[in-house]
């Protein structure tokens, strides 16, 4: 029997099932396998997928997670874009994009793009609006404590925090931010005067503990959440800082944390993305928005 051509293979929306598969393709890239943020993604968003027609598993994944309301987004965040190491280069992931962008219709699309992804990315029209730095290591407390009153999160917040998070973020995203107490290992919030001025969550990846999402009234009260986060727990942070937040970015390497990597925010469709970004620290995950 011959092989089909890579570029007739079907696209599948992809389930929870498929969960391994994605953590399997995850690694075959060289990625950490993140099976929990595979699961909160194939949850909270859609993937798509290309499976390998000799009947070797996925070979090909993305994920789309829509915001805004649901009949008409404002927006889709496209992350995890993965093409098996064997079948690179053939087409595959321009295919998935292509796919993704015309299902997409007008609503505008948002990715953070590896260096890897980018020339990829430009070709379809996606232009780059901005950056984040990764950044990771042991947190070291010291320095001047903020001062911001931090606490931890209860259910009674959540409306609060969903009302800044949409002022901040700029659309709805109820679907996510209600997801993260199950999702998230600590969820703290930051108050001033009885009002919530901002809330962060930090949950478990592979080896690290990352950060997000971190939105703030100010740098001081993100420093507040982040040190709070920090403490509760033993393993090396991660995040991925809007580097807009240059004193944010100074003070985490002032404490121990790392440089990583540069990935580009880019759009399509918008010229810029929506809300504050002022007050919007680090995304929930790169992959994510
Ligand atoms: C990025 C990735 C998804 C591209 O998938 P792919 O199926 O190999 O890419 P395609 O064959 O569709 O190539 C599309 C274009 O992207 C560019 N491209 C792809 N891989 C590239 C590479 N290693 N170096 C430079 N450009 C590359 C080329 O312009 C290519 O077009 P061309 O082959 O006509 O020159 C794949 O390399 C991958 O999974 N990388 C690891 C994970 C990653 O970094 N994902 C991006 C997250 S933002």
């Amino acid at each position: 029997m011959s092989t089909p051509s890579l570029s007739t293979l079907p696209i599948r929306r992809l389930s929870l099932r498929d969960l391994s598969a994605c953590a399997d393709l995850s690694q075959d890239r060289g990625w950490p396998r993140e099976d929990h943020k595979w699961g909160l993604l194939l949850s909270a968003g859609r993937g798509y997928g290309i499976d390998d027609p000799a009947g070797d598993g996925l070979i090909a994944a993305c994920v789309v997670t829509e915001y805004g309301p649901q009949e008409r987004p404002g927006l889709g965040a496209i992350g995890m874009v993965l093409v098996a190491e064997r079948h690179a280069r053939k087409g595959l992931g321009r295919r998935l994009m292509q796919y993704v962008i015309e299902g997409a219709g007008t609503t505008p699309l948002t990715l953070h793009a590896t260096p890897n992804g980018r020339p990829l990315y430009e070709q379809l029209g996606f232009k780059t609006t901005g950056r984040a730095e990764m950044v990771r290591g042991r947190f070291t407390p010291g320095g001047p404590l903020p001062e911001v009153t931090t606490r931890s999160a209860n259910a009674e917040d959540l409306p609060a925090i969903i009302r800044l998070d949409n002022e901040v973020f700029g659309l709805d995203r109820t679907h996510m931010i209600t997801r993260l107490p199950a999702f998230v290992d600590q969820l703290r919030v930051a108050e001033a005067d009885g009002a919530i001025t901002g809330y962060a969550g930090a949950w478990p990846n592979m080896e690290t503990y990352v950060i997000g999402p971190l939105i703030a009234r100010d740098t001081e009260t993100a420093k507040a959440l982040i040190s709070s986060l920090a403490a509760g727990s033993d393993r090396p942070l991660r995040t991925d800082i809007d580097v807009r937040h240059e004193e944010l970015l100074a003070w985490v390497k002032e404490r121990g944390l790392e440089p990583i990597a540069f990935n580009a925010v880019m759009t399509h469709g918008i010229p810029e993305l929506p809300g504050d970004w002022t007050r919007r620290f680090a995304p929930l995950t790169v992959a994510a928005g």
